[in-house]
């Protein structure tokens, strides 16, 4: 079969490269793809968000699948209007969506079917944001409702801090998503990601991963898109595990299905496994970047029948056939670094050569991903992003998965890129 995947950074690269080893497809087409995709197969001009043109693709490239890889498309309902003209489309609804692109939606949705989550007030009016924010303690959680491309959630240690916060949000920081705001009580614990894969009721998870969200060793310094991630993640247990699925998964999975929202596709669930169980930090309705490297790299199966029953519909009541395919006997610990422009998350350079790539990718256990490269008139790979590759590198443990990739990190020549040094730091802590 044919596939056409949306997207262009390492999460789509890492797709490509698995999807494409499955022995039921032939060709995975990409748009807009990135140098890293388009070895695999055809890349097009078309933009992740361009949805007139997306449809248009489609219809050109009839593919038996379309896998939507960003929030952006989503949020703007491509997988409905896909669906319409009769294709099979890996991604949920738009309306199913919302559980990313409206932070309100989602805790309405968490509140309705008995999910846990941390307490919260939501607020379109400054003054009772603040007053919501003298019953709390610090430190505060502010979140923008709608999509702020992570940048939308605001950790302030005072009160001053929040207040000047609130007022920001509410007068436009993030233009219409931050015309609703949410506070949220502060939950401590340590966060893992999880991936569900779903055809609305039936539902098989992927291990455990744990992300890297700060951009400096120890997780010091401001937030990013992710500086690197691993699996699986020992914080979740095989309890932590069980009470995921029961009290918080199946719930949403059952009660979106009965409110006309059945969710299609991956779902991303940010848990803080807290003292009290594990609760939703947030939904996404897609993979994570970079988790998805990670999970793409160790799986030793095959990916496509899971994506593919989600897709149509083939998943419920055949969870045991697809489960076995991704138990952890069947997953390689890996880890992936991303390796970053200087100056990122603010502003870097474009346009720096980087060499050593194919070298690297033939050493034992890795594979490079890209994320944000390009490449110049003469061919050469250039740095065109903030996060520019993705060094993903499986072992027998995670140990030697860390260092394999690490050692992939030390075989490429970018003097203007970096890396964190310290991926794993929480699992290699507790072994
Ligand atoms: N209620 C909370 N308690 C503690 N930390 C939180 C809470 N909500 C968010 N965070 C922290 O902020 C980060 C970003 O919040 P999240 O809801 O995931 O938004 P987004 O990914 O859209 O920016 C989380 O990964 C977590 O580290
Ligand atoms: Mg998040």
């Amino acid at each position: 079969m044919n596939i056409l995947l949306i997207g262009s950074g390492g999460r789509e690269h890492a797709l490509a490269w698995k999807i494409d080893q499955s022995p039921l497809v032939d060709v995975v087409h990409s748009t807009p793809g990135n140098p890293g995709m388009d070895v695999i197969g055809p890349c097009f001009d078309v933009a992740a968000d361009d949805i007139d043109n997306l449809v248009k693709l489609t219809l050109q490239v009839e593919p038996d699948l379309v896998v939507i890889g960003p929030e952006a498309p989503l949020a703007l309902g491509l997988a409905d209007i896909l669906r319409a003209r009769g294709f099979d489309v890996f991604g949920p609804s738009r309306l199913a969506a919302q559980l990313e692109s409206s932070k309100s939606f989602s805790k309405a949705r968490m509140m309705a079917y008995g999910v846990p989550t941390a307490a919260y007030g939501e607020f379109t009016t400054p003054a009772l944001a603040k007053s919501f924010l003298r019953t709390m303690e610090a430190p505060f959680v502010l979140k923008a409702d709608g999509l702020a491309a992570g940048k939308g959630v605001v950790i302030a240690e005072t009160l001053e801090q929040a207040d000047a916060e609130v007022d920001d949000m509410l007068s436009g920081k993030f233009g219409d998503a931050s015309a609703t705001l949410i506070i949220e009580e502060f939950m401590h614990g340590e966060e893992a990601s999880i991936f569900v894969i779903t055809d609305g009721h039936g539902a098989v998870y992927l291990p455990a991963a744990q992300d890297h969200k700060r951009v400096g060793d120890g997780d010091t310094g401001p937030n990013t898109g992710g500086m690197g991630a691993y699996a699986p993640a020992p914080v979740v247990t095989q309890a932590v595990m069980d009470r995921i699925k029961s009290e918080i998964v199946q719930p949403m999975l059952k009660g979106m299905a009965k409110d006309g929202m059945p969710y299609q596709g991956v779902l991303y669930v940010g848990v803080m496994v807290t003292g009290d169980g594990p609760k939703v930090v947030e939904f996404n309705a897609r993979f994570g970047d970079p988790e998805c490297q990670v999970l793409m790299k160790g799986l030793a199966g095959d990916i496509v029948p899971a994506i593919l029953a989600a897709a149509t519909g083939g998943l419920d009541g055949n969870e045991d056939a697809f489960e076995s395919l991704f138990e952890l006997e069947r997953f390689d610990p890996t880890a992936t670094v991303v390796l970053a422009s200087e100056g990122y998350p603010g502003s870097y350079a474009r346009g720096s050569v980087i060499n050593g790539l194919a070298e690297a990718n033939n050493m034992p256990g890795v594979t490079v991903f890209h994320a944000g490269t390009d490449r110049d008139s003469e061919g050469a790979i250039v740095a065109a992003g903030g996060r520019v590759l993705n060094v993903t590198a499986s072992g027998a443990s995670l140990e030697e998965a860390i260092s394999r990739a690490y050692a992939g990190v030390d075989r490429i020549d970018w003097p203007e890129g970096f890396c964190r040094r310290d991926i794993g730091w929480r699992a290699l802590k507790r072994s």
